[in-house]
């Protein structure tokens, strides 16, 4: 029970349409089962249902919340809830990410409307959600924030907007690390790599016209730990141990989880 009487929000704690575990509805099982009350946020609500149904399962504390997170007033309805529901709010885990589910391209075939898009879902909605969450934090003296980056931040990646998003968020969470350690706030950010997720895999199996083994094979074979890709119940892990006590000295960190591809240069 690493965090026993604690509240948290996992924004996107539904998950896209596929095979297996998101890294959202897992962080928030993850979360629940030690011990934490979690309000799963995300804009399709039959899918943070469908966590909230496994939590429940297991004897977890949990409940749904519909929130476009391109949208402020929805951010702060969604922060809002927390302490309103249950006194206070400890948690807050930004996972909500697209790019080709968000229109995103290679440089020459981007269009404006897709950068804005993944410019809001990807990096807006994390800026805002900390905008309405960090008063409350401030006047607890205490809370841990973790944003879901990605290896492709810092490694090639072929298309434009996820990786710009994605590397301003490692440049924000630094910032929002910085500005408001004084306070007992932490800020974390994670760096996943090649994991085996529907939004992953499922997603371009669809986009590319492949079998979902055929991408999977792909993606396993890039990756230098067991030649196999991570599961979203290590990102899940990753952000237990940033949310909880046990990383109280931690600020303004940026943890890959990507079965060591950062290591190869070149
Ligand atoms: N799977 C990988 O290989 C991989 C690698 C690197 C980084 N990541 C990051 O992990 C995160 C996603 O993981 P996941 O497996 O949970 O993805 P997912 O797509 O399965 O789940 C994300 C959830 O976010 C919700 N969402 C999308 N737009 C929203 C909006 N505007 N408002 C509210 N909710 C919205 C979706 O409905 C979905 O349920 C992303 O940030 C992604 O960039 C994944």
């Amino acid at each position: 029970m690493r965090l026993k009487d604690r509240t948290a929000i996992v924004v996107g704690a539904g998950q896209s349409p596929g095979e297996g575990m998101g890294n959202g509805r897992a962080t928030a099982i993850t979360f629940a089962r030690e011990g934490a009350s979690v309000l799963c946020v995300d804009r399709n609500l039959a899918s943070a249902q469908e966590t909230v149904s496994l939590i429940a399962e297991k004897g977890g504390k949990a409940v749904a919340f519909e929130a476009d997170v391109t949208k402020e007033r929805d951010i702060k309805a969604m922060v809002d809830e927390v302490p309103k529901r249950w006194g206070r709010l400890d948690i807050l885990h930004n996972n909500v990410g697209v790019s080709l589910a968000g229109g995103d391209a290679e440089l020459l075939a981007i269009t404006e409307q897709a950068i804005d898009n993944c410019v809001a879902i990807n990096l807006k909605s994390c800026i805002l959600a900390a905008k309405h969450a960090i008063p409350i934090m401030r006047q607890q003296r205490s809370g841990a924030i973790v944003n879901i980056s990605s290896m492709a931040a810092i490694t090639v990646y072929p298309y434009v907007a996820y990786k710009a998003t994605k590397a301003a968020m490692i440049a924000f969470t630094e910032q929002l690390a910085y500005q408001n350690a004084e306070y007992g706030i932490r800020a974390n950010v994670i760096l996943p790599g090649l994991m085996d997720t529907p939004m992953a895999v499922d997603t371009r199996a669809q986009a590319f016209k492949k079998t979902r083994a055929e991408v999977a094979a792909e993606r396993d074979a890039k990756v230098p730990l067991r030649r196999k890709m991570g599961t979203a119940w290590d990102v899940a892990n990753a952000a237990l141990f940033l949310a909880s006590d046990e990383a109280s000295f931690i600020t303004g960190v940026t943890l890959p989880v990507d079965g060591g591809a950062s290591v190869r240069r070149g």
